[in-house]
């Protein structure tokens, strides 16, 4: 090996107080591990000496337990962006230890390069394999890997032995030049291939190698309920629909899917459908429904940014990357989620909302309108840009005290503009071509809980005139309830 090893404290020992850092993967998946971590107990020991230690973190999207999570037990985060979703970290944005910005995941790179972030100073990247001249191969995640890799003044690589060699092909790694330069970004199908397998790093920055054998960390999803499979299945049934009235060929378009558990329901609901054809799917995750629908042949190939996959699943598909190796294309976030990739080739876009208004706006990312839960991903990048664009979550939360369908959002990531249909459990609401009181009338009957239907249309009534009927004083009395007795329910006009 051309480079030195090193022990995670030794490649710890060459990050200083205040750097940009870059890391490398994606939704944890390819994210580094055993330096991060090493990072955090020299932060801790630097706390203890009384001297201040906190470092930049640029990512991929979320991270791990022991990168963001290590990290932010640590309180060694200063600044914090794209998509994050650690427990510990999600607790230091809230109390404004940590200073997150949120930001559409296409965009990252970009703005890396434009120099709107200052200068990089070390890229943190897992690799599966490592040649002398700088070549490397990624593991499970891609990210920036490419915009940091050639941005940092210095490269540590996590070299991590779980992953096969064998990993070699699955990337493909194509950055685009930067304006007035840039040209089109030819991809014209979810298969086609523009890059090169490998990431190319001058081995002049490579400062060190170290070792490490650790699967992402990623855990399984809750199972699936009688309210995500409902969820499921109203989506099927909906995209059926679609393809019987000729406003979705009959072959089909590339599929998103967004994170989390309802996103992965709705992917074991597209299992189930038989009548919808084989699919492909151009998206920035394959979580582990993928994997099955693949086995089963209902996925016929997915272009992504990352294998998200529990840790079963994740020893299970890389033991049987020949199985895998026709049906993923592994690339960086800026082209998975391109959003002109993503108008051309018309991709149905699939994201999860915490809750929705009755206008049809989108909160996916604040509790209650303040507290930060992980923040927009990729959903804006598929909305705004995707043929048909669905917004799915259950009508209610925590057993009917939250109901998901509010008079207006207290938060809004994805406008009335981009969203399509609305999906829950009771049903969907195709809002295309409405006006904002027709909009109203659909989500409420068709997607509000049964037990808040009366309230909303009461709320609906109660609007004095303009075409988007609100009542300031009270159109977020939901939220205020529920802050005050714990059960929207209680909510009086
Ligand atoms: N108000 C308060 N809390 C709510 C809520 C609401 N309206 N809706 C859901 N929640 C809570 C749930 O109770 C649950 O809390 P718990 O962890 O204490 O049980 C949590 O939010 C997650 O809800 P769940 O129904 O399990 O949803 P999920 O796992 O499908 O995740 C999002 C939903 C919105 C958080 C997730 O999809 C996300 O982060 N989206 C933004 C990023 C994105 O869409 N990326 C897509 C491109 S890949």
């Amino acid at each position: 090996m051309a480079f030195p090893i090193l022990s995670a404290e030794e490649a710890a020992e060459l990050i200083k107080n205040d750097d940009n850092l870059g890391l490398s993967g994606f939704t944890a998946s390819g994210s580094p591990k055993v330096v991060t971590e090493a990072l955090a107990a020299k932060a801790v020991k630097e706390h203890e000496a009384g001297r201040p230690f906190k470092v930049n973190i640029f990512t991929g999207a979320s991270t791990n337990t022991w990168a963001d999570g290590a990290l932010a037990r640590a309180n060694a985060i200063n600044r914090r962006t794209p998509y994050q979703n650690t427990p510990d970290l999600r607790q230091r944005i809230n109390s404004h230890d940590a200073h997150y910005f949120d930001l559409h995941l296409s965009e990252l790179a970009q703005k890396f390069r434009y120099g709107t972030y200052g200068e990089l100073d070390v890229a943190i990247i897992e690799v599966a394999e490592v040649f002398d001249n700088g070549d490397v191969v990624l593991g499970t995640g891609v990210g920036n890997v490419p915009t940091y890799a050639s941005r940092a003044k210095k490269v540590i690589l996590e070299l991590n032995h779980v992953l096969p060699d064998s990993m070699y092909g699955l990337h493909d790694i194509y950055m685009p030049l930067d304006p007035p330069e840039r040209r089109e970004i030819p991809i014209y199908k979810p298969s086609d291939r523009i890059g090169e397998p490998m990431v190319h790093i001058d081995p002049a920055k490579i400062v060190g190698v170290v070792h490490s054998d650790r699967y992402d960390g990623i855990k399984g999803f809750s199972e699936l309920d009688d309210v995500t499979l409902q969820i499921g299945a109203n989506v099927c049934n909906f995209l059926l629909g679609e393809v019987h009235a000729g406003r979705l060929p009959k072959t089909f378009l590339p599929i998103q899917s967004g994170v989390g558990n309802v996103a992965n329901a709705v992917l074991f609901g597209l299992g189930d459908a038989k009548e919808l054809p084989p699919f492909e799917m151009y998206t920035e995750v394959v979580q582990d429904a993928v994997i099955e629908l693949m086995k089963m042949g209902r996925c016929k190939f997915a272009s992504t940014c990352s294998l998200t996959l529990s840790d079963t699943k994740e020893a299970e598909v890389l033991a049987n990357l020949d199985f895998f190796r026709n049906k993923v294309v592994l690339r960086p976030a800026e082209i998975s989620n391109s959003p002109e990739v993503i108008r051309r080739l018309g991709v149905i876009a699939m994201n999860t909302a915490l809750e929705a208004d009755i206008f049809g706006n989108i909160n996916s990312t604040h509790v209650v309108g303040t507290k930060m839960m992980n923040g927009i991903g990729g959903s804006g990048d598929f909305t705004r840009n995707g043929y048909l664009s669905i917004f799915s979550c259950p009508s209610v939360t925590k057993g009917g005290l939250i109901s998901n369908i509010v008079p207006m959002v207290s938060h809004v990531d994805h406008s009335e503009h981009s969203v399509d249909v609305i999906i829950t459990d009771q049903g969907v609401a195709d809002i295309r071509g409405l006006d904002p009181v027709q909009r109203a009338e659909r989500i409420i009957d068709n997607c509000a809980n049964p037990m808040y239907r009366e309230l909303l249309h009461d709320y609906l009534r109660m609007g004095k005139g303009g075409q988007t009927p609100h009542t300031l004083s009270a159109s977020l009395a939901f939220h205020t309830e529920f802050l005050n007795s714990g059960d929207m329910r209680n909510t009086r006009w």
